[in-house]
């Protein structure tokens, strides 16, 4: 993953203004001036996710997120674009200057690589937190963008699930480290998961505020996503106290994301109105299309946001951070105040 520049325009709209009123802002030396950095002749200006931070500081704007949201990406299907999802969706909310932390609790590592982190066999992961008992802050890496961090997985968690049934109180072992993090107060914590009803598995569904549940629209995804309807309800009742203890339910949320979306194709379109029918309770409206950038971004090792910017999944993916997070009303709020108060 390469460092993010922002270009003004880009800056601008993460802080929901034009470029024109950001400039006006600048002009007025409300604002820091922009980096610059000389390409050719032109010195142009640039802009870092840390400038994102200190405007809203400076400008007195709100916070675009108050309470922290763990979201947990499940699906017992396997191949539904968990971990492609789930890789650019952590590194979109971290670009808006929010604080995130990604977790990839998969040993085949795809989380990691879509977001291009370089592990080797020494490095940390989550095995090392929940067997090892390592403080988890000392095994949170940062990434080229400051906003987002990350536990990466490796190798050694494929043997997790032999060691976790030994420990106490097992079945909250993530639960209790994400509670112990202290180094930054991460505003969302987005956990990629392997296709399975792993202990790990439980673990991450005890620990989520959110299920976040991409789904292919064929048949097979739809008969997935009904054994972890099944399994979720199941989970409910055997935790009924823990769930009691958190408002009265296991999970806050439950949003199912059509991926790899094709309106040419009848199957396509004749899953996703069983999907509305069965499921319409969680079924989120952003749709991913079936796009090949996002698949070439899996292989370079780059989030979408970084490969191509402007592909239908980079949008989609963009809005589907914006519907669930719904970090655009707070911008809006955001930009009325300023613009009531110049
Ligand atoms: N919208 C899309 N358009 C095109 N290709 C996609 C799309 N979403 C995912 N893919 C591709 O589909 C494949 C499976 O995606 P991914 O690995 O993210 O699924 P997964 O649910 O994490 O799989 P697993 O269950 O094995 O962990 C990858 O090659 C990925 O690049
Ligand atoms: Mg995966």
């Amino acid at each position: 993953m390469k460092e993010k520049i922002y270009s003004a325009k880009e800056f601008a709209k993460a802080l929901g203004f034009s470029k024109n009123y950001l400039l006006k802002l600048e002009a007025e030396e409300k604002v820091p001036p922009a980096r610059r950095q000389r390409r050719g002749k032109v010195n142009h200006r640039y802009y870092t996710v840390e400038d994102i931070i200190q405007c809203r500081q400076i400008l007195g704007m709100p916070p675009l997120m108050e309470e922290r949201h763990i979201q947990l990406f499940l699906n017992f299907k396997g191949g539904t674009g968990k971990s492609t999802i789930s890789a650019s969706y952590a590194y979109g909310i971290a670009e808006l200057g929010i604080d995130v932390l990604a977790i990839d609790l998969d040993a085949q590592q795809h989380m990691t690589q879509c977001l291009g982190f370089e592990t080797n066999t020494e490095t940390p992961s989550i095995y090392d937190v929940l067997i090892e008992e390592r403080d988890i802050n000392q095994v949170i890496a940062h990434t080229p963008l400051a906003t987002l961090d990350i536990i990466p997985s490796n190798l050694k968690l494929s043997v997790i699930e032999n060691r976790l049934p030994n420990k106490d109180c097992r079945e909250y072992l993530l639960t209790d480290a994400l509670n112990k993090i202290k180094c930054k107060d991460y505003k969302v914590i987005v956990i990629d998961s392997l296709p399975n009803i792993t202990m790990l598995n439980k673990n991450a569904i005890l620990a989520a505020d959110d299920l976040l549940v991409p789904v292919l629209p064929d048949f097979l995804s739809f008969h997935g996503l009904k054994l972890l309807v099944e399994e979720l309800a199941r989970m409910e009742k055997s935790f009924s106290l823990y769930a009691n203890l958190r408002r009265g339910r296991l999970l806050d949320h439950i949003y199912v994301i059509i991926n790899q979306y094709r309106p040419s194709l009848l199957m396509s379109r004749e899953n996703k109105t069983a999907l509305e029918k069965y499921y319409k309770e969680y079924l989120c409206k952003t749709i991913i299309p079936f796009n090949t950038k996002l698949a070439q971004s899996t292989a370079a090792g780059m989030p979408i946001f970084q490969y191509q910017r402007s592909s239908p999944a980079a949008k989609q993916i963009r809005a589907l951070i914006d519907e669930i997070l719904k970090l655009n009303e707070t911008t809006k709020k955001g930009r009325r105040k300023m613009e009531d108060n110049p």
